[in-house]
């Protein structure tokens, strides 16, 4: 094998998708633990706000204790080179969210045992399904009391349309949680409670009929437990690697990542099952392999002002096809030409460091003074035909009205930067009061905070009264209604806004032959 297929093979990138609270922040910790990253947890919890791990690097995330925008951290775990990518929990952010998970290959789908499936494990779970993501499970918290775990496999059947295959079986839950029985390793692995959490857990092997067992579960549970080991092994399917990489099957796996319990047999499994870098499906209906000689990637994230100490705009790339080495020129088809790549980093928080190689599977961060876009496509010779990244008709719209017409320079720098990162859509951009639209609420807050508190451009924002919106032709601009709006996006698009989702359906009952569009045209 190659240098390039070893280096490309060893790589998993993936994300972490929950409902907030089911324990996204701390299984992250826990993976760095185990990755070697950090040696101690509680490094990363080190300040006593909970939220300020090192994927948070936003004041206004730690007030909120939300986490507003992605990052990926890198740690390497038995040979491997793991690269997570954050997504941001919070519904309102799924534009980002749904640009991160075009970045990844694989997902680790995060529920918590006293509550199963939650509305936004659904709407994650929804993105990766369309994109055929393979998912592993994590039931976290079960050293919590539990819902029964058949239960808890059916609810992701029933609600996800997923077939849920278990890898181990717990051994009870909360108070009474003793562990669980791998089911294909054939071994029990004993939970004992660490304190703190800052240390691997220790993880006892034993087979499930042994004497220790039965005398540590009694025996009315360990007959229990025997029995549900026996019928999930007869009455679920076995798993079947095949219909778990195309999306169709996903296995599930039981913890406790507050006490490290089940987050190293989770990493084994991503190394053993989640996919190398994927290939890609081209518009032109071909696939460029990760393995291919050149190097490509695509712009899926765009930050400015990380760091207030450097004031600059990072693209994070991810690479999508051979080698990147550092000082290499690439092209950026979009600008026509030829930029060399000198000062490539990786993130880690707040901190960065210089990157001198990096593979397919692998996230980049470049450092550029407003160079690049979203969706920008980097590469070695001709441009790969990579489908655009999607963009969604925002739900609301506000004016945005600057209040001290002193900082107009800074206010128009402002909006365009902003907008060029995927935080806002601006419409109406030749009018003397700009909008713009969001798929959330919280959206509005952070473009309103980072216009001022980065930029220093202050601002009213005067929320219109429309719940929803769609791109239409040109030529059909003079159907709208007295009461809906038509306004403009940035490449001129004309863009439909309706009182409510009611008008938006009576508008189509009225023009069948309308086509109103949830993304803009290609
Ligand atoms: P999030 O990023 O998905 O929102 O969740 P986060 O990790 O912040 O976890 C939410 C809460 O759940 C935290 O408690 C965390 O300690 C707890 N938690 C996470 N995993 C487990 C687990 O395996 N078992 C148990 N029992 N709890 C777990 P908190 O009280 O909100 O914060 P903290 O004061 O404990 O940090």
């Amino acid at each position: 094998m190659s240098e390039l297929d070893h280096e490309i093979n060893r790589r998993r990138a993936f994300a972490i998708i929950a409902h907030p609270d089911a324990g996204k922040t701390t299984l992250t910790e826990k993976l760095l633990l185990y990755g070697g990253a950090i040696h101690l947890a509680g490094h990363v919890r080190a300040r006593k706000d909970r939220k300020s791990t090192k994927s948070d690097f936003m004041a206004l995330e730690q007030e909120r204790g939300i986490s507003v925008s992605t990052a990926a951290l890198q740690f390497e775990y038995d040979g491997m080179v793991m690269n997570l990518l954050d997504t941001p929990g919070h519904q309102d952010f799924s534009e980002d969210t749904y640009r991160t998970l075009m970045a990844v290959d694989s997902a680790i789908m995060l529920l918590d045992a006293s509550r199963g499936v939650e509305p936004q494990t659904i709407k994650l779970f929804k993105i990766c399904r369309e994109r055929n993501l393979p998912i592993i499970t994590f039931i976290n918290k079960m050293d919590m009391p539990a819902l029964e775990a058949f239960e808890l496999l059916d609810n992701v059947e029933k609600v996800l349309g997923i077939s849920a295959v278990p890898l181990v079986w717990p051994m009870g839950s909360g108070r009474d949680f003793k562990g669980y029985f791998d089911l294909y390793g054939k071994k029990l692995h004993r939970f004992e409670r660490t304190v703190g959490g800052a240390h691997r857990a220790p993880e006892a092997m034993s087979g499930i009929e042994d004497a220790s067992v039965r005398e540590l579960m009694g025996e009315a549970e360990h007959d229990k437990f025997c029995e549900d080991v026996a019928i999930a092994g007869e009455a679920l399917p076995a798993f079947d690697k095949e219909k778990f990489l195309r999306g169709e099957m996903t296995p599930v796996l039981f913890g406790s990542a507050v006490t490290n319990f089940g987050v190293e047999h989770l990493l084994a499994n991503l190394k053993d099952l989640a996919p190398a870098p994927r290939p890609v499906r081209l518009d032109n209906g071909s696939e460029l392999s990760p393995l291919e000689n050149r190097f490509t990637g695509f712009v899926f994230k765009m930050q400015a002002n990380m760091n207030k100490l450097h004031r600059d705009r990072v693209a994070f790339l991810r690479i999508t096809s051979g080698k990147f080495e550092r000082g290499m020129s690439v092209n950026v088809p979009r600008l026509g030409k030829e930029v060399k790549l000198s000062n490539p980093v990786a993130f880690f928080g707040q901190e960065r460091t210089t990157i001198d190689t990096a593979y397919a599977g692998d996230i980049i961060g470049i450092i550029s003074p407003g160079l690049y876009r979203l969706g920008d496509i980097l590469c070695n010779g001709a441009a790969p035909a990579f489908h655009p990244l999607p963009r969604f008709a925002p739900d609301l719209y506000a004016r945005i009205v600057l209040t001290d017409t002193g900082k107009t320079k800074q206010f128009k720098k402002g909006i365009s930067e902003l907008a060029d990162e995927g935080v806002v859509q601006l419409f109406n951009l030749s009018e003397q009061t700009p909008l713009i639209g969001v798929i959330g609420q919280l959206q509005f807050d952070v473009f309103k905070y980072r216009l001022e508190d980065e930029y220093g451009a202050p601002i009213r924002l005067e929320p219109l009264t429309f719940e929803c919106s769609r791109w239409i032709s040109p030529s059909d601009v003079d159907k709208a209604g007295r009461f809906d709006k038509i306004v403009t996006d940035e490449a001129g698009n004309p863009v439909l806004l309706f009182e409510s989702q009611f008008r938006l359906k009576s508008f189509q009952d009225q023009n069948p032959d309308v086509l109103l569009s949830m993304h803009p045209p290609a």
